[in-house]
């Protein structure tokens, strides 16, 4: 059979540059797509974070030109392989040479649209300058999904994308990518796609739309949040259009890439350990208590929290149980970054109780590694959660998560109190310190009986989240969608 021609697009991908999970997954699926004997090339912007260091990123292609509006833009293809896939970076450093991806704390950068519309555009003229012709491209959020409406609506007549369908994945409906009316038209995209069937959403221009709108199947990062997002309280506005395409929309759930999160052969750990030696993940706790400077004893429980510092990850709930949280006498590390108003409430809190809490704001690999490995429990109390990874990784480190029921967060755990046979955390309904108060007290009741404890994690050490029941899940939606006859219309009404 011949092999599946996929190109997977995303405005972030691990190793080269990451703000969150979106870049794990594009980092890994590919890995595991190629393993199932796709030919998969992946694209991505070519920032400063990936320029800084030495991936042996080299120049594949000079001086390819693409539109955007009625600008001709001309930008350098960049190329790397890792683990047999081929990576291709998108070089325009007026768009991508910046201190970050997406904005600063206070504020996205002003012309994302531009950046992201160029990003698409340009990701199709490589293609064709490449003259490659994929089955599929796989759009991932906002960013990349102007690249349906190219393929529906201005290149239709292209050879090389006679036969390209598209995948838009959604990660996180609620960043839409809306914009002023008035890019629309620096972007090209006149009157008759600035309407309530094509990309207008309250007087704005919708990015997110356009994919939901023009890609041929709509997937998201689990089975729980596709049925969420078609719900008004989950639905972020386009819960209407979701139910449009409810037809063809898929819900995969994320995998973990058990090769760069395995404590067994973790080189940012302090001493790696499996279900064999599970006393070395003592000297993991011991390092990480020494390096965020926390005067605690080995035997008081640890816990962890990495998260982007947003609203949806519910920190004021965390912030709100903190005090009643020491008062158990726990500890907790916290890495993130995010809104600047929780940078300064956990700040504040960290002044406050030295000895009980560490924060760092900002983004760190291998604390976040130290911090799956050294810590008892995990905190995820989302208010919505697409898919959420560190749960996963959680387990694999035998660190306990504390999770409120939603998304993928609900689909991957169990609850122990409820079901100890099949039980791997503890969850919690309502979004409320109240709620989240029961769980956590459930999950130190039981870490207080130590045996017990040991058990449950050993066990959660053993399960397998790994990439290959969901990367085959992705090539039967390829397979389907390579099958629809290609939709000459350009709107659903
Ligand atoms: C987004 C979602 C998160 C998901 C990740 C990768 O960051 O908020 O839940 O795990 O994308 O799909």
């Amino acid at each position: 059979m011949e092999k599946l021609k996929i190109v997977l697009v995303s405005s972030e991908v691990a190793p080269f540059a990451k703000t969150g999970g979106l870049a794990d997954v594009a980092g890994s699926l590919p890995l595991a797509l190629k393993g199932l004997g796709c030919d998969i090339k992946v694209f991505l912007p070519y920032y400063r974070q990936a320029k800084k260091q030495d991936f042996g990123i080299k120049l594949f292609k000079k001086n390819i030109i693409t539109k955007v509006g009625s600008e001709d833009i001309n930008f350098s293809l960049y190329h790397c392989e890792k683990e047999n896939v081929d990576f291709y970076f998108i070089e325009k450093d007026d768009y991508y040479d910046r201190d970050f991806l997406y904005g600063t704390s206070t504020s996205d950068y002003p012309d994302n649209a531009m950046r992201f519309a160029f990003f698409a555009s340009a990701v199709l003229s490589s293609i064709v300058a490449m003259n490659f012709k994929p089955d599929v491209i796989h759009c991932n959020d906002w960013q990349t999904a102007l690249i349906p409406f190219d393929l529906r609506n201005r290149l239709q007549n292209v050879k090389v994308f006679k036969n390209t369908h598209t995948l838009f994945t959604i990660h996180n409906l609620a960043y839409q990518g809306l914009f002023a009316r008035d890019v629309a038209y620096q972007l090209g995209i006149g009157d008759e796609f600035f309407t309530p069937d094509t990309l207008e959403f309250y007087g704005k221009l919708s990015f997110m739309k356009s994919g939901i709108l023009y890609s041929d199947a709509v997937s998201t990062v689990s089975r729980g949040y596709s049925h969420e997002i078609l719900t008004p309280e989950f639905g972020c506005g386009l819960d209407g259009l979701l139910n449009i395409r409810r037809n063809d929309l898929y819900g995969i759930v994320n995998g973990v890439n058990y090769s760069d999160w395995d404590p067994k052969i973790d080189k940012n750990i302090k001493a790696n350990y499996d279900e064999t030696n599970l006393g070395d993940k003592a000297k993991c706790k011991k390092d990480l208590l020494s390096l965020a400077k926390l005067k605690s004893s080995l035997e008081a429980p640890l816990l962890g929290v990495i998260t982007r510092l947003a609203e949806q990850k519910g920190i004021d709930i965390i912030a709100d149980s903190i005090e009643e949280i020491i008062g158990f006498g726990c500890n907790l590390v916290i890495l993130g970054m995010g809104d600047e108003k929780y940078h300064n409430l956990l700040t504040e809190l960290s002044k406050k109780y030295p000895k009980n809490i560490a924060v760092k704001i900002g983004f760190d690999n291998v604390l976040a590694h130290k911090i799956e490995a050294g810590c008892d429990m995990f905190l995820m109390p989302s208010r919505f959660e697409p898919c959420g990874l560190n749960q996963m990784y959680s387990l694999k480190y035998g660190t306990i998560p504390i999770v409120r029921a939603v998304g993928g967060l609900d689909d991957t755990i169990t609850d122990y109190t409820q079901n100890k046979r099949e039980g791997n955390g503890f969850k919690f309904n309502q979004a409320n310190k109240d709620d989240f108060m029961n769980a956590f007290k459930r999950a130190l009741s039981t870490y207080k009986n130590k045996k017990e404890w040991e058990k449950l994690v050993l066990k959660v050490m053993g399960l397998d989240f790994s990439w290959e029941q969901s990367a085959k899940e992705y090539t039967r939606v390829y397979k389907t969608i390579m099958k629809v006859e290609k939709v000459e219309s350009c709107c659903i009404s």
